[in-house]
């Protein structure tokens, strides 16, 4: 049984991450997408939101291949690794600049724990423009972001502007 962890933000969820699960489930028996606490940041969505939109949109994925675990984490990406027992992280790569920063983070935790491996994937060349930073970017100035995230996503970025625009009054 191989299992990955596929860690990120996904804040939010992208087409270009699930056509990432979709290719990763035909290399693992199960993928857990590990969503990243991070104190530092302000996220556009909550841990809460973001894990049941991943619930959501991967539900279909599950039904046809494999199994599909939606957690988070924080700390140490390697310690939760071992944690949870894997066996490999999973990471996207989109573009020959993602590639310098992906492969830093990859050799930082295989000095720190030798035994999981990174497994780089190219996401369908449609997506590899696609980030969650420039999504909420061209949706909070009004673009079209349809295609580039599930419907369900969208519907739910609609929502949430409409309750932080109510927020502030
Ligand atoms: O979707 P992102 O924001 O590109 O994901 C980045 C992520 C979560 C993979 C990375 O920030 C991470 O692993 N953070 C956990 C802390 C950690 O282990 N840092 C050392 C990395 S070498």
């Amino acid at each position: 049984m191989l299992r990955a962890i596929y860690p990120g933000s996904f804040d939010p969820v992208t087409n270009g991450h699930l056509d990432i699960i979709e290719r990763g489930c035909k290399l693992f028996d199960e993928i857990i997408i590990a969503i990243l606490i991070n104190p530092d940041k302000k996220p556009f969505f909550t841990i809460e939101e973001r894990r049941e939109m991943l619930l959501q949109v991967t539900a279909e994925i599950e039904r046809s291949s494999c199994r599909l675990l939606v957690e988070d984490f924080q700390g140490l990406l390697v310690d939760y690794a071992v944690e949870r027992k894997a066996d490999a992280i999973v990471r996207g790569i989109r573009a020959i600049s993602d590639y310098e920063y992906e492969l830093q983070m990859a050799l930082m935790n295989r000095r720190l724990e030798p035994k999981i491996e990174t497994v780089f994937m190219m996401p369908a060349e449609i997506y590899s423009y696609v980030s969650s930073r420039l999504v909420k970017e061209v949706f909070l100035l009004d673009g079209k972001i349809e295609g580039l995230v599930p419907p369900v996503v969208e519907a739910l970025m609609r929502k949430k502007i409409v309750e932080v625009e109510k927020e502030a009054g």
